[in-house]
Formats: C-alpha cells, sequence, structure tokens
C-alpha cells in the first residue's frame, strides 16, 4: 500500500499536548517509514521547537525559509493562491522550497508562519473581493495531490498535521482530508466536557459531507502518576473513565469508529527535551504500544 495516510492531531484546547504529540509520533513512525508533519498553527510551536537552538534560528533552516517567502512557497502563499485565483494554485508545484527536508532522511517539514494566523480568521465566504472562492474544505486535499505529484515512487507514507487550537478554513480542509483524528485529552475536569462538545461538533458540523469517516483516537496526556510504578492517581482514572464514556456513547450514537487508548502518557519533565534529546526508555516504549494500538486500526 502506498496510500498516504493522513492523521490529524486537535484539540480547541492549548496545551494538552498536540504539538508534542505531533512531534513524538512523527519520529516513531519514521522509523519503519517516510513521515510529513505539517505545522498548521499560525503560534509556530512545532515550527520553533525543530528549529531553534537556544533562541537562535537554525542557519540552514534560515535561509531555507527565507528562499521560501521569497519564491512564495509558505502554506499561507499557497493558501492565499488558492483562495484568491485560479492561476497561482493550478501553476504551484511543490519543490524543496514548500516541504523542508533537512531535518532527517525520514521526516520531511512543512512549517507554519506567523500569516496562517490571518488566514485563518478570514471569514468563510464564497465570495472574496469579488471572486469566486474554490471550495475551502478541499485545500489540503489538493495541495497534498500536489505533494503526491512531486514524490511518486517515493511518496510518504503517513502525513501528520499539528493543528491549530482555533477552527477556521485551513483546519477544516486538514479536517476533510484526515483519514485519522488523534484528540490528546489531560485529566482535569473541562476536557471531558470539551471532549463531548469537539466530538459532536466534528460530527455535526465538520465531518458532514465526508464518505469515508476518520477513525478517531483519544488519547490521555499528562496522566498524574501515583506513588506506585505503573499507576495513576484516583483522579486521573476518573477523568479517564469519564473521557472513555464519552467517547464510547460516542461511537455507538453516531455509528463513527471513535476509541479511547487505554495507556496513557504521564506527565514528565523529560518530555519537555523529546525535541531536542529524545525520550527516556520507558515512555518510548509505550508510545510504541499506543502507535501499535492505533495502526491496528489505521
Ligand atoms: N506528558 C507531558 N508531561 C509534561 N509536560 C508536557 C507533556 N505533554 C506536553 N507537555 C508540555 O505542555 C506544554 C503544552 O504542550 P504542547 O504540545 O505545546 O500542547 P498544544 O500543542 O496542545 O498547545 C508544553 O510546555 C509541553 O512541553
Ligand atoms: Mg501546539
Amino acid at each position: 500500500m502506498d496510500e498516504m495516510k493522513k492523521i490529524a492531531v486537535i484539540n480547541f484546547k492549548g496545551g494538552v499536548g498536540k504539538t508534542t504529540l505531533t512531534w513524538l509520533l512523527g519520529k516513531i513512525i519514521s522509523e519503519v517509514y517516510s513521515v510529513l508533519l505539517i505545522d498548521a498553527d499560525a503560534q509556530m510551536s512545532l515550527t520553533q521547537a525543530l528549529t531553534l537552538y537556544n533562541g537562535e534560528i537554525d542557519n540552514d533552516f534560515n535561509r531555507w525559509s527565507n528562499a521560501s517567502a521569497e519564491k512564495e512557497k509558505t502554506l499561507s502563499h499557497i493558501f492565499n493562491g488558492f483562495v484568491n485565483s485560479d492561476i497561482t494554485f493550478s501553476k504551484f508545484n511543490v519543490d524543496e522550497h514548500f516541504i523542508y527536508q533537512n531535518l532527517s532522511d525520514n521526516i520531511h517539514f512543512i512549517p507554519a508562519v506567523n500569516e496562517l494566523f490571518s488566514d485563518s480568521v478570514r471569514p468563510f465566504t464564497k465570495r472574496n473581493n469579488g471572486k469566486i472562492m474554490r471550495p475551502i474544505e478541499k485545500f489540503m486535499e489538493q495541495v497534498l495531490m500536489k505533494v503526491q505529484q512531486y514524490k511518486k515512487g517515493n511518496p510518504y507514507r503517513y502525513v501528520i498535521f499539528d493543528c491549530p487550537p482555533a477552527g477556521g478554513p485551513i483546519m477544516v480542509s486538514i479536517l476533510h482530508c484526515a483519514d485519522v483524528i488523534i484528540i490528546p485529552i489531560n485529566p482535569d475536569g473541562f476536557a471531558v466536557a470539551g471532549l463531548r462538545f469537539l466530538l459532536t461538533e466534528l460530527k455535526l458540523n465538520i465531518l458532514i459531507d465526508k464518505t469515508i469517516l476518520p477513525t478517531i483516537f483519544v488519547l490521555m496526556n499528562k496522566a498524574q502518576p501515583s506513588n506506585k510504578i505503573g499507576t495513576y492517581t484516583k483522579e486521573t482514572e476518573r477523568f479517564s473513565d469519564a473521557a472513555k464514556i464519552v467517547v464510547k456513547r460516542f461511537s455507538e450514537t453516531y455509528k463513527h469508529r471513535a476509541l479511547f487508548i487505554d495507556k496513557y502518557i504521564p506527565e514528565t519533565v523529560a518530555i519537555k527535551r523529546v525535541f531536542k534529546e529524545g525520550l527516556p526508555s520507558y515512555i518510548n516504549n509505550d508510545l510504541h504500544n499506543i502507535w501499535k494500538n492505533m495502526e491496528e486500526f489505521i
């Protein structure tokens, strides 16, 4: 199978671990397959985490991003081309100015730019300066078709999107093409209500005209370890149980495959260093198991 699988990591809440999880999954999958990571969040967390060293931007990336902007090949340029004009987008070819390829052999990267913020609040109208807009939900799908043309014969096996907390047209277009949606949550009271809201909103308002529904995984991150090794606090377990019920009810009510992953990611300071230093082995093992668990359904 050489089809690209698209994974969107989402949550309306910030700080739950979307960016961290995007990177961790990317790392694990890249041990076997080639991966394309896309930072779709104007806050640029993933981009910064991967290209800043002690506050200084990596030289190679700096040169690359200047050239990318100059050639008008940032994600924002391409989005605006798609929205505004037929010709710009039709003429746009994916090349090395669109995809940064020097992170590692198996992980390529499309970084975010700040302009994605104004793009994300662009009114969702059919008209823009009097021009008819393309159907925005098709944006990412069409970009990825161009990526596939560029990578013909050697396609990415997985594309993982680090999504912004808020909605907006780019986010909708990502969800529209996603085969898999991963929702990290944290053990707190608002998380469960937020999860219920997010799932329902996805189902009723965002994924409405999709023929093949994406599988949804909900994953507990920042689980609080208890004193006994390998176990979590009562509170973490209580919130996990509540989230699990929300996922189960959603899945039954809407006949949509949604799964709560029974293994959690613990809260640990080691995770703050993963972008530069890798993972301690005990979390690494857990994450491999979590991915194995998910992969069965993908
Ligand atoms: N399991 C974890 N243990 C400890 N800190 C974590 C964990 N997961 C994420 N963090 C930290 O929480 C903050 C928010 O994580 P991030 O991945 O940026 O979330 P989001 O992308 O959802 O905003 C970051 O400082 C990150 O290092
Ligand atoms: Mg983030």
